[in-house]
């Protein structure tokens, strides 16, 4: 049994408020080590880790590759396009195959919401969802968490305004599970026609406007708009969209004076935010990625680590 309550990470919908914790803990002492001069803890030594990548991607794939070879672990990558898959091999096929050869953990990212649950059945490594689908990516609202208590101290009583694409974000997803678990309030906004119905029974505010959603905003925390899931007639212009939501230096004021602005990356510049706010002093955009590398450290540590 892990030092988590599952042998996997796949979203933070099942996660405990004590995981969480736990994780974000955890991530703070792993930064001490990934911000010394000296990376090369042995906390991973012996372990193998794979990830497995249906999906583009820069920093979850690499930060993940960092984490496992500054813990000691032997890490490698497999993407979809350069493997067998290419060839018509099936995902279970594929993760068994994986499995066979000493693999501990395998971190997946896949465009069908459900994948890395469907792969965790099949295997006996722990599977780390990267992100899958619209469904959840749970170590970017960890990193996100983590960021936002590294600044504020705590996540409780936190209003926390996430402006955006909601539909199709899986980011917005976990990390509404994760804030609402730890007592921060978490509002949304977003054209109407991206607007998921089910969101408001998660725990979060909704608004069609950005300015109410962004009215004492602790956080603002701004998602892609992810153009190549967009189906024909549900999202306005980017021109359009940039006008009614897009962020300037004028509506960022709306929200509080010691306020952080956020975002998962990569950013479309101009389009969620402009230039002038993704390089503001308010901006935490780039801890977060450095803040990524210290979670990923953190779920690997914890998932593999055998309880006392
Ligand atoms: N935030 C995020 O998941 O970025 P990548 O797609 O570059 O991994």
């Amino acid at each position: 049994m892990s030092m988590l309550n599952s042998k996997d990470l796949l979203g933070l919908k099942d996660v405990t408020k004590e995981e969480i914790e736990l994780i974000l803990d955890t991530a703070k002492t792993m930064k001490m080590i990934l911000t010394s001069k000296a990376k090369n803890a042995p906390h991973l030594r012996g372990k193998s880790i794979i990830t497995l990548f249906y999906e583009n991607s820069t920093r979850t794939r690499l930060s993940f590759e960092l984490a496992s070879k500054y813990l000691g672990a032997t890490a490698a990558n497999i993407s979809a396009s350069g493997s067998s898959v290419a060839k018509g091999e099936t995902l279970i096929d594929t993760g068994k195959t994986i499995d066979m050869m000493g693999t501990d953990v395998i971190i997946m990212r896949h465009n069908m919401s459900g994948a890395p649950h469907l792969l965790a059945k099949h295997v006996e490594a722990s599977v780390i969802n990267a992100g899958d689908g619209m469904n959840e990516h749970p170590t970017q609202a960890l990193l996100d968490m983590f960021t936002m208590r590294e600044k504020f101290g705590k996540l409780e009583g936190l209003k926390v305004s996430i402006i955006g694409d909601i539909y199709h974000s899986r980011v917005a997803r976990s990390n509404i599970w994760g804030l609402t678990k730890l007592g921060a309030e978490v509002t949304v906004a977003g054209p109407a026609t991206i607007m998921p119905p089910e969101i408001g029974k998660m725990g979060a505010k909704v608004f069609t406007t950005v300015q109410e959603a962004l009215i004492d905003a602790d956080v603002v925390m701004g998602l892609r708009i992810q153009l190549e899931r967009q189906k024909k007639g549900l999202f306005p212009s980017e021109r359009e969209y940039s006008r009614f939501f897009g962020i300037d230096d004028k509506r960022l004021m709306l929200a509080n004076k010691n306020r952080l602005v956020m975002h998962p990356g990569p950013v479309n510049r101009g389009l969620e935010f402009t230039s002038s706010v993704i390089d503001s002093d308010d901006s935490v955009i780039n801890e977060q990625v450095t803040n990524g590398v210290a979670i990923r450290m953190a779920i690997l540590y914890l998932l593999t680590r055998e309880e006392q």
